[in-house]
């Protein structure tokens, strides 16, 4: 999606400088045919298998994001009644929206059952229950599946991994067996399927081949007990390549998954960072150049409330100068203007001189990137902009703070 042309940074047609000088800073800018092609690749990827593509909304809920990937007949894995409603308006099909969640309310559980949405990725007894009780009260039967706590360790970062045995997330399969037995009498209730998600930007192909053997055997025990199943939603968590991880390709990660599982099934994936996370950027200016006797200081005008990855998991993201800087490389730290010690993009990041007042590029920003903002030090939230060839949108304006 990058390229320097004549020493300038482009997402397609279109030059990042002349976006930054227009839009001011700091601004995310997603590239619309690298988001496509991502969506086409990984859809491709199941080619041979009934399947639903159910995009993780909490990676990116911009909602031109949402309307295009809708339009392709992407589904949406939701978290929230916000995101039921982002979802509806934007066009999802509501037979193509999965509700996961370990703390979904009573007013979220009756909108998205009158919302006629595909299913409840349940992920306790209780909330079986509640959901079988609002479905009566509403006079509708809710379709629901199981999400399962494989104990897998998905060999991520511990804050995304989410499928050991000591998370808050899901049931292990002897509990969610339980819950299917009576989950069955229940005559609000329809059992369609059944759900996993073990955590996020996992790089290990054998965790998914792993999740995908258990389930297989499981869905036999399942069936074997007369329940039969629709739909198994393997959830996202596909890695993208942040620096020089070996990451999965969607074809070994199809087969990973496929090969393990029976095929009578229609297949659900939640991909969210594999959609968007490579089709956007964070843009930022440098305010000052600092340099103290132990650090040379890049001091940009994004902070940890724009992108919090960094702060939050140590995540390490790209950061290259807009207009090609070449010659001798300096260490420096890159670092927002919050009052946090860990307000910091990069440490010790290898870069040539660079000079006040220039643009430099966070890359890999679409996903967790915007969702994640905040309004800490009571900043703004930036402007999202959108690539389309040789045309640039923004597609959310840069919020403004007054009061
Ligand atoms: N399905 C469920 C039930 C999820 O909880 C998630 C992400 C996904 C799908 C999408 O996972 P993905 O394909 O994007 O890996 N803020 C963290 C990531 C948190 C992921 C939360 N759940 C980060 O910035 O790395």
């Amino acid at each position: 999606m990058l390229k320097y042309k004549n020493n300038l940074l482009f997402i397609d047609d279109v030059s990042v400088f002349d976006t930054a000088v227009k839009v001011g800073t700091p601004f995310y800018l997603y590239g619309k045919k690298k988001l496509l092609e991502n969506y086409k690749v990984l859809d491709g990827a199941f080619c041979k298998v009934n399947r639903i593509i159910c995009y993780a909304v909490k990676a990116n809920e911009n909602p031109q994001i949402l309307k295009i990937l809708a339009e392709k007949g992407c589904g949406a894995d939701i978290v929230s009644v916000g995101e039921l409603k982002l979802a509806l308006a934007c066009g999802v099909n509501s037979q193509k929206i999965v509700f996961a969640g370990v703390g979904k309310k009573d007013d979220e559980i009756k909108e998205a059952i009158k919302s006629d949405i595909l299913m409840f990725n349940v992920e306790s007894i209780p909330e079986l229950f509640r959901i079988d009780k609002i479905a009566k009260s509403l006079g509708k039967i809710a379709g629901i599946s199981f999400r399962i706590n494989p104990d897998i360790d998905a060999k991520t970062h511990p804050h995304i991994t989410t499928g050991l045995s000591h998370n808050k997330f899901g049931l292990c399969f002897d509990e969610a067996f339980e819950g299917y037995l009576l989950a069955k009498e229940l005559k609000n209730i329809k059992i369609v399927g059944l759900h996993l998600h073990i955590g996020s930007q996992i790089t290990d192909k054998g965790s998914f081949e792993l999740a995908s053997k258990k389930v297989s055997g499981y869905i036999k025990k399942l069936s074997d007990a007369k329940i039969k199943l629709r739909y198994i939603d393997m959830g996202g968590g596909l890695g993208i390549r942040y620096k020089d991880e070996k990451i999965i390709t969607p074809a070994e990660y199809a087969q990973a998954i496929m090969s393990n599982l029976p095929e009578n099934h229609t297949i659900i994936l939640e991909p969210g960072r594999f959609i968007i996370g490579a089709a956007g950027i964070l843009v930022t200016k440098i305010i000052y150049i600092k340099k103290t006797s132990k650090k040379n200081f890049l001091i940009v005008d994004a902070g940890m409330n724009d992108l919090v990855r960094p702060e939050m998991y140590g995540a390490y993201h790209d950061i290259i100068p807009i207009a090609l800087r070449k010659g001798e490389k300096y260490n420096w730290d890159i670092v927002g203007p919050i009052c946090e010690s860990s307000d910091i993009f990069a440490k010790d990041r290898p870069m040539p001189k660079v000079s006040e007042g220039d643009y430099l590029a966070i890359l890999c920003a679409g996903a967790y990137g915007y969702s994640m903002s905040s309004n800490y030090n009571m900043r703004p939230r930036p402007a999202e902009v959108l690539v389309e060839g040789k045309k640039w949108k923004v597609i959310r304006k840069r919020e403004n703070l007054s009061f």
